[in-house]
C-alpha cells in the first residue's frame, strides 16, 4: 500500500510515478554537503551510475549536477565543443531542434539530419553526411520524447567509429536511461546524458552524464576555456573524482536530499539484473502497443524497430484532438501528455511507460491507462 495521498497516475513521458522509498529519501534530515556521510552517499551514487551505464572503464567519468536534462546539452556544448566547431545532430523530433539550438548558443555550427516525422535518419544518410564534412560531435536522441522514436545507438556508434573515428558520439538519453538498454563501453559511446525524472524514477532536479575517457581527453585538449561557469568540467571534474573517492570537496552546493533520492532509486534499479529491467520495459511497451493497435489506433513511429520501449506516441482518430480526450482521461485517474512535435501536436497524445508503472504490475497503471483511453474514445464516439 503506497503511503502517497491518492492521486491520478502520472503517465506522461516524465516525470513519472515515484516509489515511496525514493520519495521518503528526500525527507532526509539536513546534513553538511562536505560531511563524511553525505560525501559517502554521493560516492555511492557515482559508482552505481557506472553500473547503470554498464561501464567498467576507469577512464570514464560520471557527473551529477543540480539541474535538469537540458544542463547535459550545455555541458556537452561548453566542454566538448569550441566556437566554430561543427556538430551533426540527428533529428527524430523536438529535442534535436533544442540540442541544435543549444550548440548554436555556444557558437557551434549545428547541422541537422532530419527524417520524416515518426522515422529516423537512415545509416547510409548518416554515413554520407559524415563523409561530407568533419564533425567534432554527432548527437542522437535515444528516445525522442516528442515522437516516441527510438534510435539505433549501437549501429550509429559503430558507423561513426568506422567512417569518422575522431567524431565524438553523444547520446541524449533523457527518455531512455533506466528503461532502454545502453552499454556505454561495449557500444563505444562518448557521452550519454540524462535526467533523473524519467526511467530512473527519481524526482527532477539532477543532470546526470557519463563521459568516456576519450571525451575527457578531448575536454582537456581544449584550446579555449569552457564557455560556461556552472557547467564547466574544469570546476566539476575534481569534485566528482573526490566524491567518488569519498573525499570532501566543494565547487557549488549540491542538493543532498535529491542525491539521497537518486541513491535509493539506483540501489533499487541495481537490486535486479539490468537485463530484466530492460525486458520488463520491452514487454510493457509491447502490451501497450498491441492494445493501441486493438483500439484501431496508430503510432507516430510506424516501423516496429523505430518504436521506443519507454513511451508511445498515439495518433488520435481523425477529428479528435488532445483536449477532447486528455481531460476525460484525467477524470478516469490517468494523466496522458498532449502532442509536442510542433507540426502535428494537435493530432496525437503521449503515454509514458517507465519505472514503477512497469516494474510493479500490482499498481495496474498501464491497464488503467488503456481502459481509460478506450472509454474516453467511446465518449467522443471513436471506439
Ligand atoms: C529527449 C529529451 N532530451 C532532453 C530533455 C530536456 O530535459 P529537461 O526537461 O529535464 O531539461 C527532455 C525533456 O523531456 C527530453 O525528453
Amino acid at each position: 500500500m503506497s503511503s502517497q495521498p491518492p492521486h491520478p497516475a502520472l503517465l506522461i513521458p516524465g516525470p513519472i510515478e515515484f516509489d515511496d522509498a525514493v520519495l521518503q529519501s528526500m525527507s532526509h534530515y539536513s546534513e553538511s554537503h562536505v560531511g563524511a556521510p553525505f560525501v559517502s552517499t554521493f560516492g555511492d551514487v557515482l559508482s552505481n551510475l557506472r553500473k547503470l551505464f554498464q561501464t567498467t572503464d576507469p577512464a570514464s567519468q560520471p557527473f551529477v549536477l543540480s539541474g535538469s536534462g537540458t544542463l547535459g546539452w550545455d555541458q556537452v556544448a561548453a566542454n566538448l565543443t569550441e566556437p566554430g566547431d561543427e556538430a551533426l545532430v540527428l533529428h527524430t523530433g523536438y529535442f534535436a531542434d533544442s540540442f541544435a539550438d543549444c550548440f548554436e548558443t555556444y557558437g557551434v555550427k549545428a547541422t541537422q539530419l532530419k527524417a520524416a516525422i515518426g522515422d529516423r535518419p537512415q545509416l547510409d544518410e548518416v554515413e554520407q553526411a559524415l563523409r561530407e564534412k568533419k564533425y567534432k560531435v554527432l548527437t542522437v536522441t535515444h528516445v525522442d520524447t516528442s515522437t516516441g522514436v527510438l534510435s539505433e545507438v549501437k549501429a550509429l556508434s559503430e558507423l561513426v567509429h568506422r567512417v569518422s573515428p575522431d567524431t565524438l558520439v553523444v547520446v541524449d538519453g533523457v527518455c531512455s536511461v533506466g528503461g532502454e538498454e545502453i552499454k556505454f563501453d561495449e557500444w563505444k559511446l562518448d557521452v550519454v546524458l540524462t535526467a533523473t525524472q524519467k526511467a530512473i524514477g527519481c524526482p527532477a532536479g539532477l543532470s546526470v552524464l557519463m563521459a568516456s575517457g576519450r571525451a575527457i581527453e578531448v575536454f582537456k585538449a581544449r584550446k579555449t576555456r569552457p564557455n560556461s561557469y556552472f557547467g564547466s568540467w574544469k570546476n566539476w571534474l575534481p569534485i566528482m573524482q573526490n566524491y567518488e573517492a569519498k573525499k570532501a570537496s566543494y565547487f557549488a552546493t549540491p542538493s543532498p536530499q535529491l542525491i539521497h533520492a537518486l541513491d535509493t532509486a539506483l540501489k533499487q534499479i541495481l537490486s535486479r539484473p539490468l537485463d530484466q529491467r530492460f525486458a520488463d520495459h520491452r514487454n510493457a511497451s509491447q502490451k501497450v502497443k498491441k492494445a493501441i493497435a486493438d483500439l484501431g489506433l496508430k503510432q507516430l513511429a510506424t516501423k516496429p524497430e523505430n518504436q521506443a520501449n519507454t513511451m508511445t506516441a498515439i495518433v488520435l482518430p481523425e477529428g479528435v484532438t488532445p483536449p477532447d480526450v486528455v481531460p476525460s482521461l484525467l477524470k478516469k485517474g490517468v494523466v496522458f501528455a498532449g502532442g509536442l512535435h510542433k507540426e502535428i501536436a494537435s493530432k496525437y497524445i503521449r503515454l509514458g511507460h517507465m519505472g514503477v508503472s512497469v516494474t510493479d504490475p500490482n499498481r495496474g497503471d498501464l491497464t488503467k491507462a488503456i481502459d481509460a483511453l478506450r472509454e474516453s474514445l467511446a465518449e467522443v464516439g471513436k471506439a
